[in-house]
């Protein structure tokens, strides 16, 4: 029996992105991205791994669109490889590249999967870096004519568009706390770099509707569950400044054109350089907000939290615990999260474009894992959207974090968040139990 019976046309989906899963980083016409170089320095990867084979997707690709289809899945969100289609990130266009994404769009829409692609998932061209990456205004021109390029490939017949995936992480753990690509370690640009990140998104926008496309774009950023740990003034302030860096930065610029007045104060000199008229650019309508869901945080006042002097803790509670990433599990903390964003902004249509957890996932003989952990993890989150929806929140879709187990950034390829278990040695992919679970989802559209 069927009790959280989801609306008739709800986007059960996936979600992956191209550095975690392609591989075949220099096949083919293939530029250097941030994230090969990032990765091939030595220690900044657990065990010194890196995405040059990954899952070896871009030679599997039509055995996983195979998967996508035996899953059921309605929607595939995947992203594009700057580098792969424009080796140097402007000039010059890789005709194999384009071409691959061409063949793996034509796939989905034969086993009737609607693509979602996301243009920019954290993996800027190498050359583009070197004259400065996010930092230089030039890079916002680059990241549209880009995107141009990709619109007059694929628009045709792709509908559903996201500029950026989580520009959060490029700005304040790319730059700033230095632990992903680019990896500099300097706070002071990551206010730059977000306001570049917002206007690149905003004028592609622009362009997307100037040259009459049809479909939906919009912008994906990660938003956790955060509160303050008492009411005590100074952990509601150090709260708001958490806030207001890890979400309100965005969605304040995106939907209210202006940055938030408490955080731009704090922060003093390291406010971005804004030109007249950026912040009506950035401000450009979207169609959907992608959130990207995983954990809840308590917040609180500290003297040795960094400039911010915010300390923070991973919140769950005993019956809910830990994921293997040491994230607090807080299914409750979606409703909320998307609560506040209807409370601050409006009716925005919405979209969780990842939701998962790394478990431990050991295979048995045959390589097959009993994960009831994420069975466990994905219904309580699941739960929380379809009260979501009940209480009037215009959800559309959902998309689990991921297809398959991936490289998974800085952490290398410990920690799995695949429904289906890759074999790193021989490639093999096996579905595990969440997979069918999930298909059972699909197919009775609820649980
Ligand atoms: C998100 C990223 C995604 C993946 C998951 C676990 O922040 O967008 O690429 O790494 O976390």
């Amino acid at each position: 029996m069927v009790n959280k019976q989801f609306p008739p046309d709800f986007l059960w989906g996936v979600s992956t992105s191209a550095y975690q899963i392609e591989g075949a980083w220099n096949e083919e016409g293939k530029g250097e991205s941030i994230w090969d170089r990032y990765s091939h320095q030595p220690n900044h990867i657990l065990n010194n791994g890196n995405g040059d084979i990954a899952c070896d997707h871009y030679h599997s690709m039509p055995q996983d669109v195979a998967l996508l289809k035996e899953l059921g899945v309605k929607s595939y969100r995947f992203s594009v490889s700057w580098s792969r289609v424009l080796p140097l990130g402007f000039g010059e266009k890789n005709q194999k590249g384009l071409d691959f994404y061409k063949k793996l769009v034509d796939e989905l829409l034969s086993v009737n999967i609607k693509p979602f692609i996301t243009l920019y998932h954290w993996d800027l061209p190498q050359a583009l870096q070197d004259r400065g990456g996010w930092v230089n205004r030039d890079t916002v021109s680059h990241f549209t004519d880009y995107a141009n390029l990709i619109f007059s490939s694929l628009a045709d017949r792709v509908d559903m568009w996201a500029t950026h995936n989580e520009p959060r992480v490029v700005s304040f753990i790319g730059y700033g706390n230095a632990t992903m690509a680019p990896g500099i370690a300097d706070f002071s640009k990551s206010y730059q770099v977000t306001h570049h990140l917002l206007l690149a998104h905003g004028s592609t926008v622009q362009e997307y509707r100037k040259n009459g496309y049809h479909g939906d774009i919009g912008i994906v950023l990660d938003s956790e569950h955060s509160f303050p740990a008492s009411f005590h003034p100074e952990d509601l302030l150090a709260w708001q400044r958490y806030y207001e860096q890890d979400t309100g930065i965005f969605t304040d610029a995106l939907f209210l054109g202006k940055y938030p007045d408490l955080l731009m104060n704090w922060i003093g000199p390291m406010q971005p350089e804004i030109k007249p008229g950026d912040m009506e650019i950035i401000r450009e309508p979207i169609d959907f907000l992608g959130i990207n869901y995983y954990r809840g945080m308590e917040v609180s006042f500290h003297q040795t939290g960094g400039y911010l002097k915010c300390k923070t803790r991973h919140e769950t509670l005993p019956m809910w615990g830990y994921t293997e990433m040491g994230w607090g599990i807080h299914p409750k903390g979606l409703l909320m999260v998307l609560k506040n964003l209807k409370e601050r902004y409006g009716d925005i249509p919405l979209v969780i474009s990842e939701s998962g957890c790394a478990t431990r996932d050991i295979g048995d003989e045959a390589g097959y894992v009993d994960d009831q952990e994420r069975i466990d993890y994905l219904r309580m989150h699941f739960e929380s959207g379809w009260h979501a929806i009940q209480s009037g929140i215009n959800l559309k879709g959902y998309y689990v974090w991921s297809l398959m187990d991936n490289f998974e950034w800085s952490q290398g390829y410990s920690p799995r968040f695949g429904l289906v278990r890759v074999n790193y040695d021989s490639l093999g992919r096996i579905p595990k139990k969440s997979f069918y679970w999930y298909q059972n989802v699909i197919s009775k559209n609820g649980f």
